[in-house]
């Protein structure tokens, strides 16, 4: 048995420690939200926040998150930096298909919190490996920079 805290809660797993992460999220605690893709540490569908750094849950063992906090998409929006990022993605009408923006969230969320004024370089470096099939990084640009004036001002 494994005891993880997942936004906010203490939840014990029945697993290998070696199990990813992410089948822990979605199988175990039924947090649908994050999402798989390539399964590999490619595309950044699956990023969940380990202490507050993005990881890749996909490549994450169970074990590597004990003892830490857990933040998924479904409790994002509880931060500051969260929802001024949420906000900024219906402002923009960032998502397509959707598949990849929980993890493009999770990302851009961790940048804002470390760079509250991030720049160009800075998005790009942050956010290259999430990887969007339908071509939504201009969008996903410029809701990032909305939502780093949303929270100076904020
Ligand atoms: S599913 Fe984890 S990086 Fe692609
Ligand atoms: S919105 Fe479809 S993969 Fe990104």
């Amino acid at each position: 048995m494994l005891n993880i805290t997942v936004n906010g809660k203490a939840a014990s797993v029945d697993a290998e420690p070696d199990m990813p992460l992410l089948w822990a999220l979605r199988e175990d605690l039924q947090l649908t939200g994050t999402k798989f893709g390539c399964g590999m540490a490619l595309c950044g569908a699956c990023t969940v926040h380990l202490d507050g750094q993005p990881v890749r849950s996909c490549s994450t063992p169970l074990s590597a998150a004990t003892g830490k906090k857990v933040v998924t998409i479904e409790a994002i929006g509880n931060s500051k930096a969260g929802k001024a990022v949420q906000a900024a993605w219906v402002k923009h009408d960032v998502p397509q298909c959707g598949y990849c923006q929980s993890g493009q969230i999770m990302s851009a969320t961790a940048l804002l919190t470390a760079k509250p004024k991030p720049s160009d370089k800075d998005i790009d470096e942050a956010m290259s490996g999430n990887i969007c099939r339908c071509g939504t990084y201009n969008q996903i640009k410029a809701a990032i920079k909305d939502a780093a004036v949303a929270l100076q001002g904020a």
